[in-house]
């Protein structure tokens, strides 16, 4: 009832983690594998391990959350040697790519081209939390760029991680690039990026780096994300699957995100604050939804949102 595919990949529900919360040791990793989410997503990885940035760099809101991690993790060789043990539980795994420049994110694919066991690379073009490099997915010619020289090699099954865009000419401009490449999927959106949380009793910002500013994810973010599922919907290849992620806490705002045109979703500040359990509660509230609407399968949802 839940099962999807992308790309010719079999996918045992639509529901796995965001990269980015509890993917970025090996035992996150393999509890992924032990759960129900329907594939393991690593963290954005970079050439070297990173430390990340200050602590405390997130923060729980009424509504949501607030980061500025800065990229903590092993490496991206790590995320390699992982991949057979991880691939023992049969589901998809996908290794989130996020160099710090065009060479580090060339070099990394390059290397996870040549490993069977890594299903799908997730090149991120949108995280907002390292000083001094502006979201790749908002300067339209460096993500032309980059794609082409990635696919002047690359074999491997790739999607990428998109920011939230807000203008219709920002979503026609985009679509146009992403529409030239033989791309698996496009995940939208990451975090809202540079929000500010204030603390009134403090009177102070509730993050340490960037003076406070990180990206907003969670019930805040929800509209946005339906938003930027549904255009995407519209103007992408019917070939490039979308993967919604943006503030999913129950099985009705997947049936949301699916309406608008999402063949899987994925689930960030949900599954930071719930644990991994929060896959089986969320696939049993969908499955719920979609029998008292009587239907069958999640095909029969996916990108038909009505007009009114
Ligand atoms: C981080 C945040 C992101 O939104 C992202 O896409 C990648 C990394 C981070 O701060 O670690």
């Amino acid at each position: 009832m839940l099962e999807t595919k992308i790309n010719g990949v079999n996918f045992s529900s639509c529901l796995m983690n965001a990269s980015g919360a509890r993917c970025e040791t090996y035992d996150e990793l393999i509890e992924l594998g032990k759960s129900k989410s329907s594939a393991i997503v690593s963290k954005s990885s970079t050439l070297e391990f990173r430390n990340g940035n200050e602590f405390p760099r997130y923060k729980k809101l009424p509504f949501g959350s607030i980061n500025s991690m800065g990229i903590p993790n092993l490496g991206y060789k790590k995320y390699i040697e992982f991949a057979s043990e991880l691939k023992k539980n049969g589901k998809p795994y996908i290794v989130s790519v996020s160099g710090l420049s065009e060479s580090d994110n060339i070099k990394i694919i390059k290397e996870i081209n040549s490993i069977s066991d890594i299903d799908f690379i997730e090149l991120n073009l949108s995280c907002p939390n390292i000083i001094g490099k502006p979201q790749v997915g908002y300067d339209f010619i460096q993500t032309k760029i980059l794609l082409e020289k990635t696919f002047e090699f690359n074999k491997k099954k790739l999607g990428v991680k998109l920011p939230p865009y807000f203008d219709f000419v920002h979503f026609e401009e985009v679509a146009k690039i992403l529409n030239q490449f033989p791309l698996s999927f496009v995940t939208c959106i990451n975090s809202i990026g540079n929000g500010l949380f204030v603390d009134i009793e403090s009177e102070s910002v509730v993050i340490k780096p960037k003076g406070g500013f990180g990206g907003i994810g969670g019930k805040y973010v929800k509209p946005t994300a339906l938003a930027n599922v549904r255009k995407f919907f519209e103007l992408l290849n019917k070939n490039i699957a979308i993967i919604g992620v943006g503030g999913i806490e129950t099985g009705i705002d997947v049936f949301e995100f699916l309406l608008c045109g999402a063949s899987a979703v994925q689930i960030g500040t949900t599954f930071v604050e719930e644990g991994a359990k929060c896959f089986e509660r969320i696939e049993n509230e969908l499955r719920e939804i979609l029998k008292q609407k009587n239907y069958k399968t999640i095909d029969d949802v996916i990108g038909k949102l009505k007009l009114i």
